[in-house]
């Protein structure tokens, strides 16, 4: 694909018109500036500065302890490096369920200082005023339902959400509210497929599904799951397109042994 002989940025309003025509919307985790050209050169649609990061890059056991200041350097190192997608980060845990005020502080930091085009935050109503307060300083909000990681300890395990016919329809009515108020797009995490299906049916802007099936208008996966740098994680939503972690570890382990051995550097190798 040939994206960047004519770069034209993705926008919120992009995201919009590729729902309208029945085009879909491609989405990936990205952190750190080499990974993120990558992403961009290869024409994923928005790169999601996701608080997996807490996991992936610092190899906490949730995405919990990530903080505000960790979020920015993450986001600032991704936008130094994209040119065409649109780049949207997550309000770490604690930064937005509490008071309004922070949440809006907190979003304000994250896009003045990072240079990032949008913010996700998990919840429905419980949320509700923080995302009004976002959005009415002008910034652009994801919604995030379903499989909170953020509420894993209220759910106490990763399963699939929204199983049950209560919590279906509390999905369902957080999910027209967050439209109605004026988020540009959701995502939907582990939910059955039958319920993507009529959440995408419902709404007008787009729902982004991670492991909720066919049916949403977009996709999102961590970066390095789908690379296979992660290691022993293969739940049934994840396709695996590279196992890097063997291919790096197998490179790794003959440089050592080059250097071992003395054959690297040779002579073409040295001034
Ligand atoms: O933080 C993250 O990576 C996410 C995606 C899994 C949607 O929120």
């Amino acid at each position: 694909m040939s994206v960047h002989k004519e770069v034209k940025r993705v926008t919120v309003h992009v995201l919009q018109a590729m729902k309208s025509r029945g085009e879909k919307i491609t989405m990936l985790t990205g952190y750190d500036y080499s990974m993120a050209r990558i992403l961009d050169a290869a024409g994923v649609d928005v790169i999601l500065v996701g608080d997996s990061a807490s996991n992936v890059m610092a190899g906490h056991e949730t995405t919990l302890p990530i903080t505000l200041d960790q979020m920015i350097y993450h986001a600032s190192s991704v936008v130094r490096a994209v040119k065409r997608a649109l780049i949207v980060v997550d309000l770490p845990f604690g930064n937005y369920q509490g008071s309004s005020r922070i949440a809006l502080e907190s979003a304000i930091r994250i896009m003045k200082e990072s240079g990032a085009h949008a913010v996700k935050l998990e919840g429905g109503k419980e949320i509700e005023e923080s995302i009004k307060r976002i959005l009415s300083a002008g910034i652009p909000v994801m919604g995030h339902l379903g499989l909170t990681p953020q509420s894993i300890y209220k759910f106490g395990t990763y399963q699939v959400r929204a199983k049950e016919k209560d919590e279906a329809n509390r999905l369902i009515k957080d999910a027209m509210l967050l439209q109605k108020i004026g988020c540009f797009a959701m995502v939907l995490e582990k939910i059955p497929a039958a319920l993507t299906k009529e959440v995408s049916e419902c709404l007008s802007i787009p729902t982004i599904g991670i492991g909720g099936g066919m049916h949403a208008d977009g996709q999102v996966l961590v970066t390095h799951d789908l690379l296979g740098i992660t290691k022993d994680f293969h739940p049934r939503f994840l396709r695996r397109y590279l196992e890097l972690f063997d291919s790096i570890k197998g490179a790794v382990e003959q440089y050592c042994d080059d250097v071992k051995s003395g054959d690297f550097p040779n002579e073409k190798e040295q001034y």
